[in-house]
């Protein structure tokens, strides 16, 4: 399936992918900016990083949602994924389960501002790559000498989150090379992967098909400085592996789980994708 083939109208294939929706200017939502609370301003486009050999400029995925859900993210009290940030808040001072919390070692969430933006990136003490969620379990674990928490559910999510929101408005940043440059490699490979019965790689829809229809969705680029979002679809924060789970799963295929070492490489690879956007977590999207 070349780009070629998906060109002119709506290519026939098992799943229907259509030209850019008609929009005129006024409403077109790619050519409004974000600013959250009438103060943050967010990056929602920018020059591609020069390791990205197609695509020249690079797009957050609030440039793809309608006016409607655009405008949920502009105030905290309209955005649905602010009770998530504020459980994270009352977490981040609550016992861990052996008389330790986040806040005996880091202050306060605001100390750990723009950490987002440098994530997944390699722990030396650990030797490998590792996401936002891994760092904090290091935390929970090691550090304060308590149980793990799941990787995907509420209270991680929740957290993660509130590591995104005292972060937002930070350039994305992630490092490529150096001892994360074999998982970057990595990531990159799954990334053009086909998988499932479908055949399809995350580049065919998000790389040359963003901006197309498919079935009722508006692609986007599937950054992921957005996350956690709060999707509208499910009403709750999803985290990016459980995203990742989701998409794999469209192509009919068998899907890596949320902490494995192929979706952390694969969270490297995209991330560095989005180098140069802000980070804008918690996002709301479809
Ligand atoms: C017992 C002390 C301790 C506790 C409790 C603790 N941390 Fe940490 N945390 C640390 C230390 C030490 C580091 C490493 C500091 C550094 O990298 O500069 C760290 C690093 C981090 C980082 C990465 C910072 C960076 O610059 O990469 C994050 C994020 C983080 N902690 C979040 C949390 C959260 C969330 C909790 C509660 C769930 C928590 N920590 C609990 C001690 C702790
Ligand atoms: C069959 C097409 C298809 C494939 C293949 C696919 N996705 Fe998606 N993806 C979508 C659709 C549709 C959405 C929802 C609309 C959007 O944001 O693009 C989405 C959303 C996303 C998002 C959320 C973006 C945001 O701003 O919230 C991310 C991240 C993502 N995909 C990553 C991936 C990755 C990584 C792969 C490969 C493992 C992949 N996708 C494969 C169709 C696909």
């Amino acid at each position: 399936m070349s780009r070629s083939f998906w060109l002119g109208g709506c290519a026939a294939s098992a799943l229907i992918i259509c030209g850019p929706a008609m929009l005129t200017a006024q409403e077109d939502p790619a050519e409004r900016s974000l600013v959250i609370n009438g103060e943050i301003e967010i990056v929602t486009e920018a020059d591609a990083p020069a390791h990205l050999e197609n695509l020249s400029t690079i797009r957050s995925g609030w440039t793809f949602r309608s006016p409607e859900t655009q405008t949920m993210q502009m105030d905290d009290f309209d955005n649905p994924a602010t009770l998530g940030v504020e459980a994270a808040r009352a977490k981040f001072s609550s016992d861990l389960g052996n008389g330790e919390s986040c806040a005996s070692c880091h202050e306060a969430p605001e100390e750990l501002a723009g950490v987002r933006a440098v994530y997944p990136k390699f722990d030396e003490s650990a030797g490998e790559v590792q996401t936002i969620e891994m760092q904090i379990n290091e935390c929970i674990t090691d550090r304060a000498g308590a149980e793990a928490w799941d990787y995907d559910k509420t209270d991680m999510i929740n957290m993660s989150a509130l590591m995104s929101f005292v972060s937002r408005g930070e350039a994305v940043n992630v490092a490529i090379d150096g001892p994360a440059a074999e998982t970057w490699e990595r990531g990159k490979e799954i990334y053009y992967t086909r998988y499932g019965l479908l055949e399809l790689s995350c580049a065919n829809c998000h790389e040359d098909n963003y901006d197309n229809m498919i079935r009722a969705d508006h692609l986007s680029q599937g950054q992921v400085n957005g996350f956690p979002t709060y999707r509208l679809k499910n009403a709750k924060l999803n985290s990016v592996h459980g995203r990742f789970k989701g998409c794999v799963r469209d192509t009919m295929a068998e899907t890596f789980s949320p902490g494995s070492p192929e979706f952390v490489a694969l969270e490297l690879y995209v991330a560095s994708r989005g180098n140069g956007l802000s980070v804008e977590g918690p996002a709301v999207r479809n």
